[in-house]
């Protein structure tokens, strides 16, 4: 047994770190070995400091969630006034208050007929909630054999072993296979690597041929995100998201938008697929739904998604404890309140082209390929020859991405994302109240580490 630190007199943050916690998807190792742990201490605003006193420009929302900024006193208020009048109940079975107007808040501004709400804890549980209702909805509907999932190459839907099944990236696969069995995948939109000769209106075709292939009665749902994270951003096609509507429509496949992260004003809008003009039969969410001040998500199917499940004594035999924490549920509200009054949704479309004029200016930089997104969402692709977008190996995109750039941006007081899931890109997602003068500031260290992680590949 370990000591109780607390009888310590001065604790050693760095010490007791490595340990003792265990960081999600770390190399464990190298902290053994004496790396440093950064330990942020506080926010506020755009900005978070770590335990040295030192400043960052957090450019990733920590990890796409705190959309509405660091440092609210209002939305911790609101938390702190919910626990002491009812610190928790459930809502298995029961109802309290906050659940209550969350959901309506939440149906209100959801697209079309997405009015009723399960909750969840984060989401990845309202994923494995959405491919769960996906399944029994069809069951219930007399067709059983309809439990498989069409997702996309590369992209992310948690890492339960239900949501696994649809997260396409195989390095987060095979450590835990098997898992649930039924996941099928299509490519993604990656734009900037459509095969030679094949045009974009083609990439929702592939969705018809799997369900096709796969046989329309054994697909119980398609499940993809608006702009999807992982690979760098992918954006839609013109008329993508409309096909692929169609597609399930005619096949009577359900459409989940996972909209983890692409919902509470990432893209400009309360949901991702009003960016885009469709309507999905649920949308799953979580991160920016409380700004990241609790944790908490949520499934939300329509009225037709939950007609089978009102008949009779059928129940959704799902639910989570912490599922509608009513705390959470006190924090969400108070975030979608603070999002309305202070106009952030319209924020975010006024300064967007900002975001992305700064990414576009660093296309001089030889190792920058590509840049794209949406909204406060975008990713810079890093390749190895522009003219011919060859990419880096394994080593090389090691030696830049882990070797140099992580190290480097974060050392210059820049937190964003430098990912190799796909091919090497850096990721950003500032908080949504970021405007030019923090673009300005992530400009000034992008371009110098950028310059110098080209010089550096090119002598490689
Ligand atoms: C699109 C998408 N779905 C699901 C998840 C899983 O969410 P969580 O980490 O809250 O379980 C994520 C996490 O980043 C995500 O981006």
């Amino acid at each position: 047994m370990a000591p109780d630190p607390s009888d310590q007199a001065g604790l050693d943050y760095q010490e007791l770190a490595r340990r003792h916690l265990w960081l999600h998807f770390s190399r464990m190792g190298s902290y053994d070995r004496g790396a440093e742990v950064p330990i942020i201490v506080r926010g506020d605003g755009c900005y978070v400091w770590d335990d040295q006193g030192r400043r960052y420009l957090d450019a990733l929302s920590a990890l796409y969630c705190v959309n509405i900024g660091h440092g609210r006193r209002d939305i911790a208020q609101a938390g702190a006034d919910q626990a002491s009048e009812l610190g928790f109940f459930t809502t298995w079975s029961y109802a309290h208050p906050r659940a209550i107007e969350l959901a309506a808040k939440i149906a209100s501004l959801a697209p079309g007929d997405l009015n009723r709400v399960f909750f969840t804890s984060g989401g990845g549980e309202s994923v494995e909630t959405a491919l769960k209702v996906a399944r029994q909805y069809h069951k219930l509907r007399g067709n059983p054999l309809k439990t498989k999932f069409i997702a996309r190459e590369v992209a992310y839907h948690g890492t339960t072993l239900g949501a696994l099944t649809a997260t396409g990236v195989t390095e987060l696969r095979t450590p835990f296979e098997p898992f649930t069995p039924g996941g099928c995948h299509v490519p993604n939109t990656n734009l900037y690597r459509l095969p030679p000769g094949q045009g974009a209106e083609t990439l929702a075709e592939t969705v018809r041929e799997r369900i096709e292939f796969e046989g329309p009665e054994t697909v119980a749902a398609v499940i993809m995100e608006p702009v999807q994270n992982a690979g760098g951003c992918f954006v839609p096609p013109e008329g993508y998201w409309q096909r692929v509507r169609e597609i399930c429509d005619a096949y009577d496949v359900l459409l989940i938008s996972d909209e983890v992260i692409c919902s509470w004003g990432r893209l400009g809008e309360w949901f991702g697929a009003q960016r885009y003009g469709y309507q999905p039969d649920i949308i799953t969410t979580a991160k920016g739904l409380t700004s990241g001040y609790a944790a908490m998500g949520a499934m939300i199917a329509s009225d037709g998604v939950i007609e089978p499940f009102l008949e009779g004594t059928n129940t959704f035999m799902h639910g989570f404890t912490f599922g509608g924490h009513p705390i959470g549920a006190a924090v969400a509200l108070a975030n979608i309140a603070a999002m309305e009054d202070e106009g952030i949704i319209e924020h975010v479309r006024e300064h967007e082209h900002d975001l992305r004029a700064m990414l576009d200016s660093l296309r001089d930089i030889p190792i920058v390929g590509d840049v794209r997104g949406a909204g406060y969402f975008h990713a810079i692709e890093l390749v190895k020859d522009r003219e011919t977008k060859a990419s880096f190996s394994s080593a090389e995109s090691e030696a830049l991405l882990r070797g140099y750039l992580s190290g480097a941006l974060y050392e210059r007081g820049l937190i964003c994302r430098a990912d190799d899931r796909g091919d090497p890109v850096i990721q950003f997602a500032p908080p949504l109240i970021a405007g030019p003068e923090q673009f300005e500031e992530m400009e000034a260290i992008l371009r110098p580490v950028l310059e110098e992680a080209s010089r550096r590949m090119e002598s490689l």
